[in-house]
């Protein structure tokens, strides 16, 4: 595997924050359970943050789910989490598996081409062929090697696997052993302690009431919802744009041009206008992770091809690419809300007004 990791697009969690999470070990005086790199606690300040250690919060919005699923990975069951897209599901798997194992790389991709082989081990067939069945020629699966290893694996979108695959994994979860046949009838691999799954299924992904109850018995499912609250939304996209663009002068993003996009999407995702009239939700997804997709790109587009400052045009001009994607009534009915709602703002803000204008220009 490349060790250079100077020029990588996304580092590991593990990596990205070794720092804060060394301070955190560091200081960490509470009991930590068998096979855990740091106490449940400094889990808990590793993702809501903590300034005194300065470890920065990378979770918003819902900080009881965080205990519940910390506990829960302490105990028998799995941690189911289930939501709509772009909810930070895939974001809080690998937070959790970064500060419990240090290591949030053991991942299966649940695909409807996930095999059994995926879940458990296959063979370098080189080497089978030549030494017949031997430990060394077994390739292990993720799931294999954080059983060996006493970590959490992550199973990312489990639902869509067949259901002959969800069948493994309830096997697997209740005897946390794993059968090698081909070794000798004895032969098997124990899970050592620490060893947990952490499992997510997307709402909007036909299959999570398919889902066999024997398998949903051995999670614990936590929902995980869309931020709702506005400003601490715009505060997760500020931090995000901003991270980006550290170092570069010729960028500015303010505050207000983020706070009219989140606004936004709040609003067409609720089906709601902050003043309470009732509009006409999206089919497409407003996640905050499209949101923070936009801001970037704008910022982006405003860096390149403008004087730097991000403004309402530039947010316009990205939003396209995410309103126009999945249907032609999602078209007419951001139409409405801009003819509507921004359009009305307008009179009162020349921010909205220019985004209104913006908005108009560009889709006639
Ligand atoms: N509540 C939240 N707290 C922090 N980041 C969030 C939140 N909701 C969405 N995000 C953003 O959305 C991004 C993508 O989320 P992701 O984990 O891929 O979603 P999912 O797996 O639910 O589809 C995250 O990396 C983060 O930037
Ligand atoms: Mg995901």
């Amino acid at each position: 595997m490349s060790t250079n990791t100077t020029q990588a697009v996304r580092l590991a969690a593990e990596l990205r924050y070794a720092d804060e999470l060394q301070r955190l070990a560091d200081a960490d005086k509470d009991t930590r359970p068998p096979g855990w790199k740091l106490s449940p606690r400094a889990v808990r300040r590793f993702i809501l943050g903590d300034e005194a250690l300065q470890v920065s919060r990378k979770f918003f919005g819902d900080d009881p789910l965080i205990d519940r699923a910390i506990v829960t990975l302490m105990g028998h069951q799995g941690l189911m989490l289930v939501g709509e897209p772009g909810t930070a599901k895939s974001l809080l798997s690998e937070l959790l598996t970064a500060a419990i194992s240090g290591d949030s790389g053991l991942t299966v991709q649940g695909t409807a081409g996930t095999t059994e082989d995926h879940i458990k081990y296959s063979w370098n067939y080189a080497l089978l062929l030549a030494e017949g069945p031997s430990q060394r020629a077994l390739v292990p699966s993720p799931i294999y090697q954080a059983m060996r290893a006493g970590k959490l694996v992550r199973f990312e979108e489990i639902t869509r696997c067949p259901p002959e695959i969800q069948d493994v994994m309830i096997s697997l979860m209740s005897e946390k052993q794993l059968m090698v046949p081909e070794l000798g009838d004895e032969a098997r691999l124990f899970a050592q302690r620490g060893f947990n799954i952490i499992a997510t299924a997307n709402l909007r992904d036909r299959g999570v009431h398919e889902m066999s109850s024997a398998l949903k018995r051995r999670f614990n499912f936590e929902t995980v919802r869309p931020i709702r609250d506005l400003q601490f939304e715009i505060d997760l996209v500020m931090a995000q744009v901003t991270r980006e663009f550290e170092g570069c002068e010729r960028v500015s993003v303010p505050r207000d041009v983020i706070s009219l996009l989140v606004t936004t999407f709040q609003e067409l995702r609720a089906g709601q206008t902050q003043e309470g009239t009732a509009i006409k939700g999206l089919d497409a997804t407003m996640s905050t992770a499209e949101a923070v997709n936009v801001a970037y790109a704008a910022a982006l587009q405003a860096q390149h091809f403008n004087d730097g400052r991000l403004t309402p045009r530039e947010i316009a001009s990205q939003l396209q690419g995410v309103v126009f994607k999945d249907s032609q009534d999602d078209a007419k009915r951001v139409k409405h809300y801009f003819d509507t709602v921004v359009r009305e703002r307008g009179r009162r803000d020349t921010q909205w007004k220019e985004f209104h204008d913006a908005a108009r220009a560009l889709w006639q």
